[in-house]
């Protein structure tokens, strides 16, 4: 199955093409046109996974000078632990050491989510800061950090 996976830059036909499924099979984390500014804006870049011409993931990143920022990281709920937010993140990765000056990416990721949490961990980010209370009241955000120069 992972080996069907393909990825591709995601388009704004690919986010048309989800726009009704969004909130129920991926997670309801951002609103349709919100997502819509964010393939529009030119520091970020989205890449979607296709099952046979099926969207089954996409994540993103925003650049800044030297590091990039994972903004998301979405598998559809009925393909998850199958490897798939590997592949992503694997792509988002390689596509973060290719930008010239890069020397590292960030993101936050809620404390209780832990299935991100540990998929993070496993490709050797660190904990490195908490933001309290940055979903909301009880909603602790843990920064995390991927060096390059320590891999
Ligand atoms: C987090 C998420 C992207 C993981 O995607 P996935 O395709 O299920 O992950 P994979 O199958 O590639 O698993 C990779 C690793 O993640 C961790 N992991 C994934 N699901 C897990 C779970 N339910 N419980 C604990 N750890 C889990 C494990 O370390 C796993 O490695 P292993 O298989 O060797 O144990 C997926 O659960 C998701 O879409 N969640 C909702 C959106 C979200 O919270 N995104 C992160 C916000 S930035």
């Amino acid at each position: 199955m992972k080996n069907n996976i393909i990825i591709d830059k995601m388009s704004i036909d690919d986010l048309d093409s989800i726009k009704s499924v969004l909130q129920d099979e991926f997670d309801d984390f951002w609103n349709y046109n919100v997502f819509k500014e964010e393939l529009e804006n030119e520091n970020s870049y989205y890449i979607v996974a296709k099952l046979e011409n099926n969207i089954v993931a996409f994540g993103g990143i925003w650049k800044s000078v030297d590091d990039i920022h994972i903004t998301n990281i979405v598998v559809r709920k009925n393909f998850r632990k199958l490897g798939i937010g590997s592949i992503i993140l694997e792509h988002l990765i390689k596509i973060g050491r290719n930008i010239k000056n890069i020397q590292s990416i960030t993101l936050e990721v809620n404390d209780k989510n832990i299935p991100a949490i540990n998929l993070y961990l496993k490709y050797g980010f660190e904990k490195v800061g908490l933001r309290k209370n940055y979903y909301g009241l009880d909603q602790n955000a843990i920064i995390m950090t991927l060096n390059f120069n320590n891999i």
